[in-house]
C-alpha cells in the first residue's frame, strides 16, 4: 500500500480519476442537461477535496501517527496537490459550462473568491518544482502557505453556505463537509507538531 502511494503518478491518476467519475456520476443521475451540468460542477468540486486533505494534513499525519503511509503520504505532497489542482481544473470545466449555460447571475463575490482561488491553485502548482523553490526562497513558502489556506477557507465558506441554506439536502451536506474543514484545520494547527508545512 505504502510503495503503491509512494509512486509520483498516483495522486495525479487519482485527481483525474476522481474528476472525470464525478462528471459521468452527474451525467447518468441528472435528469436533464441542466441538472447534469449542475451535478457534475457540485461533484467535481466534492471529487477534489479528499486530494486536498491530503495535501493540507500530510505533514500533521506524519508528526501525529508516523508510519509507512503517513511518511510516503508526506514524500508526495506536491504531487497531491497537483492531483487536486487537476481535479479542480475539471471543476473549472463543469462549473464554466453550468455557469455561462444553464445558471448566470451568480453572485460577483462568489465569482471574485472562487475565481482567486483558481489564480492561487495553478500559481501553486507552476511553482511546485525545486527549482522554482530555490528561485522564489521565502517568497515560496509564503505563496504556499497562504495558498493552502485560502483554498481552505473557500472550500469552508462554501460549504458553511450549504449549512445555513433553505434546502435540507444540500444542508445536510454542508454541515458533514464543513465540520471535516473544521476538523482538518484544528488537527492541523493543534500545538505539537514538529514537521513543517
Ligand atoms: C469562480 C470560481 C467558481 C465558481 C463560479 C464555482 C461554481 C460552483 C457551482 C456552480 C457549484 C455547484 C453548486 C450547486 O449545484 O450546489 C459549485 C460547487 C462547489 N464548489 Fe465551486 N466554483 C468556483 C470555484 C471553486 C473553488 C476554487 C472551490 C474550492 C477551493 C470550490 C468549491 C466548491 C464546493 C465545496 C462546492 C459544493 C460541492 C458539494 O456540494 O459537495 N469552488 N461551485
Amino acid at each position: 500500500m505504502s510503495s503503491w502511494l509512494d509512486r509520483r503518478a498516483t495522486p495525479l491518476l487519482l485527481g483525474l480519476a476522481a474528476g472525470l467519475i464525478a462528471v459521468a456520476a452527474g451525467w447518468l443521475a441528472g435528469g436533464d442537461a441542466a441538472e447534469r451540468a449542475g451535478l457534475a460542477a457540485r461533484w467535481t468540486a466534492r471529487a477534489g477535496l479528499p486530494l486536498f486533505l491530503v495535501a493540507f494534513l500530510a505533514s500533521t499525519l506524519v508528526h501525529r501517527w508516523p508510519s509507512p503511509i503517513s511518511r510516503a503520504l508526506l514524500r508526495r505532497r506536491r504531487q497531491w496537490g497537483l492531483g487536486f489542482a487537476l481535479a479542480h481544473t475539471i471543476h473549472l470545466v463543469a462549473l464554466g459550462i453550468n455557469v455561462i449555460v444553464y445558471a448566470p447571475g451568480r453572485t460577483w463575490q462568489s465569482l471574485i473568491g472562487g475565481g482567486l482561488a483558481y489564480v492561487i491553485i495553478y500559481l501553486m502548482a507552476l511553482t511546485s518544482t525545486d527549482g522554482w523553490q530555490r528561485r522564489l526562497g521565502l517568497w515560496w513558502r509564503r505563496l504556499h502557505l497562504f495558498g493552502i489556506h485560502y483554498i481552505w477557507f473557500i472550500f469552508t465558506a462554501s460549504y458553511a453556505g450549504r449549512a445555513f441554506g433553505a434546502d435540507p439536502d444540500k444542508r445536510a451536506v454542508g454541515i458533514l463537509f464543513g465540520s471535516i474543514m473544521v476538523a482538518a484545520l484544528a488537527l492541523r494547527l493543534w500545538p505539537g507538531r514538529r514537521v513543517a508545512g
